[in-house]
Order: structure tokens, then C-alpha cells, then sequence
């Protein structure tokens, strides 16, 4: 058996080209420069999209896939939007560094980061090595603390307001919204940060030990991050999708897909849009007040009781 999380690419497009066209796109991320990290993969295209269609500038990360990542930033260039593809290999702490000052370059500042990336190998835990640990933490969660730690750094620079909010005496804590409107960078303090983690952070898979354990550890990162960058107006979350379909799984993993058909209360599988909708939300203004979070995307799955 293996997790709902054997991820792969998606061949899914949304709404993008005719939100563009006829002006009808949510407008919820206006103003806003998003960096998405492996935006070249299946779930992060469509976070990438969505980031897009809602209004938002997007800096299209990739490692290898340059292919698919122009492909993604083709699409929202070629339906009104903007959209610039960026390498980096997140296990590179001065990669990471480097990635988010050119997002922010590009962009003029940043105001949303999605850490998407992230590997999903299978294996057994007696032979699993300490070398296979340490991979997946490496590419699943030391990348995410040091992408998020240089975003909290421009996103600071960005605002002008390096200086961390005393919250001691009580004054107000509105420092923790995000946008102070819909006009995005025109005032106001910005930043939000979503971590991917997996349901499978709380509910482990077999054969996924250390990816179960990474999944956990974003979330509990998002959490302390909260709490440390909320009084510099920076909000951090997690979203936790259940099995998100692409191209072939069904193929793939036949008896996977049947006990999740038979455990989701709504139906179907997830598609790589339902977790981009969640982003969007959480890095718009109706999340303003949301943050240290786990949104759970699964489709009721979690809620299914095991007895
Ligand atoms: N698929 C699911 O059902 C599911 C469910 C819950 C959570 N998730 C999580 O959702 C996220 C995306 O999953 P997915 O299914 O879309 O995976 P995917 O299609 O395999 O895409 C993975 C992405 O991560 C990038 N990446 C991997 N290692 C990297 C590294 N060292 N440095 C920089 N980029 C790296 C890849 O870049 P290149 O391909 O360009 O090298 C690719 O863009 C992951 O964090 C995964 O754990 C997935």
C-alpha cells in the first residue's frame, strides 16, 4: 500500500484564460506578488493558476522542469496576467535565498509565498536509511523554514516597517492582517505564508514514515511561525489535502483510488484547484485575521470515523 500522497503531475486547467477575458476573476489577490514554489508539479500548477486568476503577479518556481513551469506562466501571460518562471533547488539554503529576492525583484515586492515543493518517496521504514530521512526533512521541511525565514525578510523590507510590533503593552493588533484592502499593496501590512503539508501529517500512510514526519513538522512550523511573525503583520498557515488526482493515478494505484472513492463523503478525488482555492483564500484579505492554521482539503475524508 502506499499514501495518498504519491504525487505526480496534473493536466488540469481552470478558468484562467476566460476569468482574464472577461474581467470576471475574483479580484480577491489584486496587487499582490505570490511566489509558488514547485509550481511545476501537478498541485503547485494549480495553486500557481489560481494565484493568477484571483489577480495576484506570480513568480512560477521549478527545480527541473523548466518545461512545465513555462508552460504554466505561458497560460497566465497569454490570458492577461503576469508571470515569471524561477529555478532553484530548495535542498540549497543559498538557492532558497537567492529564489525569493528575485521573486521579489521581479515582482517589486512580495506579498504572498505558497511552499509548495516538496518529494513523496515510498518506502518501508527497516530499511530506510538515515541518509533517505534526511532527504525528505531536507526537501520537505528545512526548505520551507529557510524560504519562509527570506520572505519574512523582504516582506519586512517590502512594507518598510522592519521593526517588530510591541504587542506587551496591548496596544492594537491589527498587524496581523493581511491587506488592509483589496488594493493590495497600497497599504497596510502584507505578508502571508501557506505551508502544503498533507493530512497525512495526522493521519500517517504505510510506507511514508519520514514523509508522514515532515508533513507534521510544516505544520507545527507554521504554527511557531505564527506566533513569532504575526506581530510583524505576517500570517502563517498550512493547507492539508487528501488525494489530489492527476494524469494516470487511477492507472497507477487502482486499489488507492478505490478506498478513497469509498471514503470520501463528497465523492470524488481532489483536483490541484481545490488546494490552489484554499491558498487564495488564506493569503487574501478574507483570511485577515487567520493564522497558525491547518486547512484541511480533503473532502470529508478526515471526518470519516475508523471505528
Ligand atoms: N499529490 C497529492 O495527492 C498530495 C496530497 C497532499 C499533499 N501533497 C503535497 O503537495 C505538494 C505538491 O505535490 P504534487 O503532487 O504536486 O507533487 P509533484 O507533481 O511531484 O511536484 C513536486 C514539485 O516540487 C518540486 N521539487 C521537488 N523537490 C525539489 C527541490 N529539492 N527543490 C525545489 N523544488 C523541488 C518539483 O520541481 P521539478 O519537478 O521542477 O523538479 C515539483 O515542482 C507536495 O508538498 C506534496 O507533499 C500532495
Amino acid at each position: 500500500m502506499i499514501g495518498p500522497d504519491e504525487g505526480h503531475h496534473d493536466a488540469h486547467r481552470d478558468g484562467l484564460r476566460s476569468a482574464h477575458r472577461s474581467g470576471h476573476g475574483s479580484g480577491l489577490l489584486d496587487g499582490q506578488v505570490a511566489l509558488v514554489t514547485g509550481a511545476s508539479g501537478g498541485i503547485g500548477r494549480g495553486i500557481a493558476l489560481r494565484f493568477a486568476e484571483a489577480g495576484a503577479a506570480v513568480a512560477v518556481h521549478f527545480r527541473t522542469n523548466a518545461e512545465a513551469a513555462r508552460e504554466v506562466v505561458d497560460l497566465i501571460v497569454g490570458s492577461g496576467g503576469r508571470a515569471v518562471a524561477l529555478r532553484a533547488d530548495l535542498t540549497v539554503e543559498d538557492e532558497c535565498h537567492r529564489l525569493v529576492r528575485e521573486a521579489a525583484g521581479w515582482g517589486g515586492l512580495l506579498t504572498a509565498l505558497v511552499n509548495n515543493a516538496g518529494v513523496q518517496p515510498v518506502q518501508e521504514l527497516p530499511g530506510m536509511t538515515a541518509g533517505d530521512w534526511r532527504a525528505v526533512v531536507e526537501a520537505n521541511v528545512s526548505s520551507v523554514f529557510v524560504c519562509t525565514q527570506a520572505a519574512v525578510e523582504v516582506m519586512r523590507e517590502g512594507r518598510g516597517q522592519g521593526d517588530r510590533r510591541d504587542l506587551s503593552d496591548g496596544s492594537d493588533v491589527s498587524g496581523l492582517s493581511g491587506l488592509s484592502d483589496r488594493r493590495g499593496s497600497s497599504g497596510g501590512p502584507v505578508g502571508s505564508i501557506t505551508h502544503i503539508a498533507s493530512i497525512e501529517a495526522t493521519h500517517p500512510a504505510p510506507l511514508h514514515a519520514h514523509y508522514s514526519a515532515s508533513k507534521a513538522a510544516v505544520v507545527a512550523h507554521a504554527r511557531s511561525a505564527a506566533l513569532e511573525y504575526g506581530p510583524y503583520g505576517i500570517r502563517v498557515n498550512t493547507v492539508s489535502p487528501g488525494l489530489i488526482d492527476r494524469a494516470g493515478l487511477a492507472e497507477a494505484w487502482p486499489d488507492g483510488v478505490r478506498r478513497w472513492q469509498q471514503a470520501v463523503p463528497t465523492g470524488r478525488l481532489g483536483r490541484p484547484e481545490d488546494v490552489g482555492d484554499a491558498c487564495v483564500f488564506l493569503a487574501s484579505p478574507m483570511a485577515s485575521w487567520i493564522t497558525g492554521h491547518d486547512l484541511v482539503v480533503d473532502g470529508g475524508v478526515s471526518a470519516r470515523p475508523t471505528w
